[in-house]
């Protein structure tokens, strides 16, 4: 069993974000901040990771529900020191605590590795040296040695000068835990419980303080409003995409691919411009992505091709199909091997089998649609009457004339054809061609209505 207990503290409120969602709600790369850091504690594999959360606990909880955590209260917002001080009933008098905040999303479990092992069983203090250090908690020398962090508001003009800062991430030894946080007092500028007063508190006992100075800064940036969390998605997402180009994936403009989730792919797989990657999405051997794609969760077989301005959401596409342009694929649209979806057109619900097409401005919910069938431009499955939904099943190589009403629940058999314009209510039988609309006629004796002329 690990020695290891983490607490996160996130019961902050984030004034400068201007948000109704509390700090660590808002989200890298489609990721609650706060998930982001509980995945990085637990990739640590601590005994137990503890959440301090205050400010909207509700809507934390209901957005992050998350079992493998302990979620303790802080009530009243009264300073970090206080804040840790509400998860000791959770951390047991051996071992040891690391503190992580749920406003800094892009620590890495190497960094914090390190932390570790340069503390051992003393004290570790993740520090950064920054050209400008306003705002932060400097870190106090003497001889060499951390003596002290002083705050922003309580250090005095020579403190200010120093460059080298608290990121706050820190690991303590616990069996001096609740003796040096029961020595906390509010006596200072902003009248709260200071963790980092227990560094002076480390020194007066003789423990160690052991410093580990970040090798990049965004791995100990915080966000206190929407230009830092801009500035850390871009970060996010700078690393999101060259670990696809490091895995040999195409990107024509890495700066404008956004991915918010799991992707998964194989060989030369290509991604244009501009295209938005959600939850799961995975892409076959040579799948290609054009521009302004939207795509969420979904699975594409080799070969396909989606073509620029394609929103994909809960589907899966066999090999060699072709979507788009501007095509939409809502949830459990099943398509087959060879599949064409054209401009315009929108699949839910609805299963295509090897090589059916339906190439323009068409609606298909609730179909069942064998091989080999078109779909002619214009058609619509009228799948609802109001009330309920029903299904159209279309068989193997049907054509459906252009400008089609398949009004559901109806079947067209197999090789039956549909008369283009035609609005269908009964089943049509398979290898005949089925009309339903009134037959043209020409009046030869008509004369066209004149003006009559000045
Ligand atoms: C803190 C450090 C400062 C450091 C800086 C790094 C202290 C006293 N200061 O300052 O040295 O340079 O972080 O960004 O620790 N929180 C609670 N409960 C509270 C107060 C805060 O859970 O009562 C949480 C907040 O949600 C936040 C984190 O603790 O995630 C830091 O709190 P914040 O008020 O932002 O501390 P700073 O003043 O920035
Ligand atoms: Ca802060």
């Amino acid at each position: 069993m690990s020695d290891l207990h983490i607490v996160i503290l996130a019961a902050g409120k984030g004034t400068r974000m201007y948000s109704q969602r509390p700090k660590v709600l808002h989200e890298i790369g489609g990721k609650a901040m706060l998930a982001h850091v509980i995945d990085t504690a637990q990739s640590l594999n601590p005994a137990q990771v503890c959440v301090v959360i205050g400010h909207g606990k509700e809507q934390v909880l209901a957005q992050v529900a998350r079992d493998d955590v302990v979620w303790v209260e802080q009530t009243e917002q009264l300073g970090t020191g206080h804040a840790l001080k509400m998860a000791l009933p959770h951390l047991p008098a051996h071992g040891r605590t690391l503190v992580l905040y749920g406003d800094v999303p892009l620590t890495d479990a190497a960094t914090l590795q390190q932390l570790l092992d340069a503390a051992a069983d003393e004290v570790g203090l993740l520090t950064d040296v920054l050209d400008n250090p306003t705002g932060y908690g400097r870190i106090i020398r003497q001889d060499g040695r951390v003596v002290a962090i002083v705050e922003e508001k309580d250090a005095d003009a020579a403190q200010k000068t120093v460059r080298e800062i608290n990121t706050g991430m820190l690991v303590l030894p616990n069996r001096c835990l609740s003796g040096w946080l029961e020595q906390l007092s509010s006596n200072n500028a902003q009248g709260e419980y200071y963790l980092t007063d227990l560094i002076a508190l480390a020194n007066t006992d003789n423990v160690a303080v052991h410093p580990v100075q970040v090798a990049r800064s965004y791995l100990a940036a915080g966000v206190n409003n929407k230009q830092q969390l801009a500035e850390l998605e871009t970060v996010y997402q700078q690393q999101r995409a060259h670990s696809l180009l490091s895995a040999g994936v195409t990107l024509l403009h890495p700066a404008s691919l956004s991915v918010r989730g799991q992707v998964e792919h194989g060989q030369d797989v290509l991604i244009d411009m501009g295209v938005v990657l959600e939850g799961r999405v995975v892409l076959g051997d040579g799948v290609r992505i054009g521009a302004h794609c939207v795509i969420h969760n979904a699975v594409i077989g080799a070969g396909t091709d989606i073509a620029p301005f394609s929103h994909l959401q809960d589907c899966s596409i066999g090999a060699n199909a072709k979507i788009g342009p501007y095509a939409r694929l809502r949830p459990q649209a099943q398509l087959g091997d060879e599949v064409h979806i054209g401009n315009f057109v929108e699949v839910k619900n609805t299963v295509m089998g090897r090589g059916s097409k339906a190439n323009h401005l068409t609606y298909l919910g609730d179909a069942d649609i064998g091989s080999g069938s078109n779909i002619g431009a214009g058609t619509i499955t009228a799948n609802y009457d109001g009330v309920n939904k029903y299904r159209t099943v279309i068989g193997d190589e049907v054509r459906i004339g252009s400008n089609t009403v398949l009004v559901a629940p109806v079947v067209v058999g197999n090789r039956a054809t549909t008369g283009a314009g035609s609005t269908i209510t009964k089943n049509c039988p398979e290898n005949q061609l089925t009309l339903s609309r009134s037959r043209q006629t020409s009046l030869a004796g008509w004369v066209r209505p004149e003006k009559p002329k000045k």
